[in-house]
């Protein structure tokens, strides 16, 4: 037998259906519970049913709501929605325009459906709706209207494309060369005479004119607080610049696949007052501070008899390897392994220790060292200041 559907009007078609079918003489519509065994029970049970399944709708919209609004609240150091450079704020205003656009044929269409949905609704005694075929109006209406609200979005996509890509003019721009590498970032400032690795340390209000460069294969500078997204590419310098409007630390992450570890490939841009910066270029411009306690001697002694030395460069020492992050100021910084871990003499000790295990695929070696050379190991490196 089939169910029988809820409203009059679907039943009575449903009804004409099934006598063009099966030949039966349809019966008349009396409102009551459709015929055969237990016919009244089998109703209240179908209302029961559908009202369980609103009750559920209702509790599932109702969490997934609450999950997505969740995910607007709390800290997210990663969040283009938060500029704080021009570059930024003009990727923002961009962003909010084509936003905008969007809401308002969000709420076209919606309005436009409720409407048709009341007004044509099926009701009893209703005739069959006139049929339309072809209306130009409107076919030229909305063809014509997404045309223009794509145009009203490129021009100032294009505009805002061009002005991003114009040469810094300010001549007080600082360079800061970014040369990404397999997974961790090198920093550079040729005018300062500056290395450091994945933290930079910028100027508030003064242009930064990013040089973006690979020594292995294509990453991407991201840092979506201050700007759009750069490839580095090797054999090639690419250009990026931007002015940082506000001070703070601001979370950068490679945002290209590089290999088994870009997920940790992070980095931190800070950005300081004109007096902090000067102090901090100072004090990276000096050599290595020379270990006063007993650990941390013994740390340099560990750190000078090991692999660590081919790697890394410690200015002032005999370290002067350049295929690992520069560790001559490394006490300064906040993180370890390229922004994945805070820098903390714990957390140093286990990434010397089991650095593997932290950065999968990392292109450290895990040196076989005691856990007394790695808590000295540890002492020296946190005394880098
Ligand atoms: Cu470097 Cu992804």
């Amino acid at each position: 037998m089939r169910p029988a559907p809820r409203f009059p009007a679907l039943r009575e078609r449903a009804e004409r259906a099934s006598f063009r079918v099966d030949g039966a003489r349809p019966p008349a519509y009396s409102g009551a519970p459709g015929p055969g065994p237990g016919g009244g029970n089998a109703r209240i049970r179908n209302i029961s049913i559908e009202l369980l399944n609103r009750r559920f709708l209702v509790a599932a919209t109702l969490v997934i709501g609450l999950a997505v609004l969740q995910g607007c609240g709390g800290e997210y150091p990663q969040s283009a929605l938060h500029p704080t450079s021009d570059f930024a704020h003009r990727l923002d205003g961009l962003f909010m325009q084509v936003v905008w656009w969007a809401l308002g044929v969000w709420v076209v269409v919606w309005a436009a459906l409720f409407y048709t949905t009341f007004r044509y609704r099926e009701r009893p005694g209703a005739g069959r709706p006139q049929e339309i075929h072809g209306h130009v109006l409107l076919e030229i209406g909305w063809t014509l209207a997404p045309a223009l609200i794509l145009v009203a979005i490129a021009i100032p996509t294009i505009r805002t494309i061009f002005v991003v890509d114009r040469p810094p003019t300010d001549p007080d721009a600082l360079t800061l060369e970014v040369i990404g590498r397999q997974w961790w970032w090198e920093f550079r400032y040729p005018e300062l005479g500056i290395v450091t690795g994945n933290e930079a340390h910028i100027p508030v209000g003064r242009t930064i004119d990013v040089r973006l460069r690979s020594a292995d294969v294509v990453h991407s500078f991201w840092v979506p607080r201050l700007g759009g997204k750069r490839d580095l590419v090797p054999g090639q310098e690419n250009q990026i610049w931007f002015t940082a409007d506000s001070v703070g630390v601001f979370w950068g992450q490679c945002a290209e696949y590089c290999g088994t570890a870009h997920a940790l490939m992070g980095f931190r841009i800070i950005v300081d007052d004109a007096p902090t910066f000067e102090r901090w270029a100072a004090e990276q411009r000096a050599d290595a501070a020379i270990p006063a306690a007993a650990e941390a001697r013994a740390g340099q002694a560990v750190f000078m008899s090991n692999a660590c030395v081919s790697c890394h460069t410690i200015s002032g020492t005999a370290a002067q390897g350049r295929f690992g992050p520069d560790l001559t100021h490394f006490g300064s910084r906040l993180t370890i392994g390229a922004g994945i871990l805070d820098n903390t003499p714990e957390n140093l000790a286990r990434w010397i220790d089991s650095t593997q295990h932290v950065k999968p695929g990392n292109l450290m070696p895990e040196v076989r060292l005691t856990d007394q050379q790695v808590r000295q190991l540890a002492a020296y490196l946190s005394n880098l200041r």
